[in-house]
């Protein structure tokens, strides 16, 4: 039976273009669908609805939007286990880790719906002032205009779900570009986006190339840029485009220490299995997967035995296969990447202390130590199942070589002691701390987003849609207070 072809969505349209894009899995390179690139035409009237709808949408009331988003929750609910299955067939991403990114989904989208009903505005009193007797404004945000929503590889639903769902609960229209190794999944929550009464240009998904995504950027019918990827494409976008608001959800090497309070079995156990896991999950291709662990030495060497095996004991291969724990990057040329940037270590005089093997599109979850502070796996992303040993003689020392890096998107920090929570808090230059666990850590309502080359602005759902809104005053007259 042949493959069918997905369609893509214009203004809440399905379409269908001429030049045929095939998908298929980087672990064997079985096809895991088809659709067509978006026509300019297409591209064009998606703008053009998205444009034309932008005060009617705003203006749509809450009780429609939030039910809207409360359907798409419960729709990927309900077809959770094909959503996850095509997560993995098109990115590789082990199908444990696709299960939890739809559950992840459901829960963006269900937030959107709770945020949209709550979202109001303030009423301030004016007549502080005896020129202001008799006056109040009420502070509401507007949309600032339709997003170019512009997402990555890595989470090809929930990452997208952060783009869309805080779109609809704030009435903004949405076009959205998937990555173009994942489109299938974007959309099929076009599909689900669909069965919704949301007004036609809201939303579009559109499977562009990457130029045709740098000319939307320039398009003044959308005013705000929400783009999640690579750190040189973000800030490019955000240079070429300064009148815009551009918000940046970019990379990061994100670092984990381990104080000398975890000194007991049961607390270095568990440090290192998370490490371990959240190191190496979805083969490290997240911007928060652990990538630099700073141990205090008094824990060093106890940690990193636990953490060798624990790495060791990860199941690596089929990523349909539910036992898997580590699939294959999203491309051969990204482990090739990852083989270089390991051997090259190696060479400058690292120690390695398992893995460091590519077998296609898939590398061994890699544990490495004595790495040279300027080694490209040390102080560049790698985006791959690489993690970084060392022991530092001082929390202070750990905290310091944390902010030694260009990024700062989310830090881990092993410790019971209050002080030293607060402390960290206060002194690492990241976009969030977690305590007692591994910086990959993120529930979808928080504030996420990071300094640096890290990014600007924040998503999580409230904070997407403070970000997507900017604030109106109305300003009443001859108000008894
Ligand atoms: C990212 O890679 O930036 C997203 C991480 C996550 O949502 O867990």
């Amino acid at each position: 039976m042949s493959t069918p072809t997905t369609p893509y969505w214009v203004a809440g349209r399905p379409m269908t273009g001429n030049e045929m894009l095939e998908v298929s899995s980087p672990y064997d390179g079985a096809v895991a669908g088809r659709t067509t690139v978006a026509t300019a035409s297409d591209v064009e009237a998606a703008v053009a609805a998205a444009d034309r709808v932008r005060h009617e949408f705003a203006a749509t009331p809450a009780h429609v939007r939030a039910a809207a988003l409360d359907h798409v929750s419960r729709r990927l609910s309900e077809r959770s286990e094909e959503i996850a299955a095509l997560i993995t067939a098109e990115s590789g991403k082990p199908l444990k880790w696709s299960r939890l990114e739809v559950a992840r989904a459901v829960s963006t989208f269900r937030w959107g719906a709770e945020e949209a009903r709550r979202w109001s505005g303030t009423l301030q009193r004016l007549d502080t002032d005896p020129s202001a007797t008799g006056r109040m404004a009420l502070v509401r945000r507007a949309p600032r205009g339709p997003v170019l929503g512009i997402a990555p590889f890595n989470f090809p639903l929930n990452l997208v779900a952060h783009k869309v769902a805080p779109a609809i609960a704030v009435g903004t229209p949405i076009v959205l570009k998937p990555a173009p190794a994942t489109p299938l999944t974007a959309l099929l929550l076009g599909e689900v986006l669909a069965e919704t009464d949301l007004p036609a240009g809201s939303w579009s998904v559109l499977p562009v190339p990457n130029d045709v995504a740098a000319q939307l950027v320039q398009d003044p019918r959308l005013p705000v840029v929400s783009f999640t990827g690579s750190v040189p494409v973000g800030w490019s976008i955000r240079d070429s485009v300064p009148r815009k608001h551009v918000t940046l959800e970019l990379g990061g090497n994100a670092a984990v220490v381990v104080g000398p309070d975890q000194d007991d079995e049961k607390s270095l156990s568990w440090a290192a299995t998370r490490i371990a896991t959240f190191a190496m999950y979805q083969a490290g291709q997240s911007c928060i997967s652990v990538q630099r662990v700073l141990a205090h030495r008094d824990v060093a060497e106890g940690l990193t035995e636990r953490l060798v095996d624990a790495v060791g004991r990860l199941a690596t291969g089929d990523p349909t296969d539910p036992a898997t724990d580590v699939g294959p990057l999203v491309d051969e040329a990204a482990a090739r990447r990852v083989e270089t940037w390991v051997d090259e270590a190696v060479a400058a005089g690292a120690r390695l202390l398992t893995g460091g093997t590519r077998d296609g599109a898939t590398y061994a979850p890699t544990v490495l130590t004595e790495v040279p502070a300027d080694a490209r796996v040390a102080c560049e992303e790698v985006f791959g199942p690489v993690v970084v040993v060392d022991a530092v003689d001082s929390l202070d020392q750990a905290f310091a070589r944390v902010n030694d890096s260009r990024f700062g998107l989310q830090a881990g920090v092993f410790t019971r002691d209050l002080q030293v929570a607060f402390h960290a808090a206060r002194v690492l230059d990241v976009g969030g701390v977690v305590i007692g666990d591994v910086p990959s850590f993120r529930a979808d309502q928080m504030p996420y987003g990071g300094v640096k080359d890290s990014g600007t602005g924040r998503e999580g759902v409230h904070s997407a849609m403070e970000d997507l809104t900017e604030e109106r005053v109305l300003v009443l007259t001859g108000i008894e207070l």
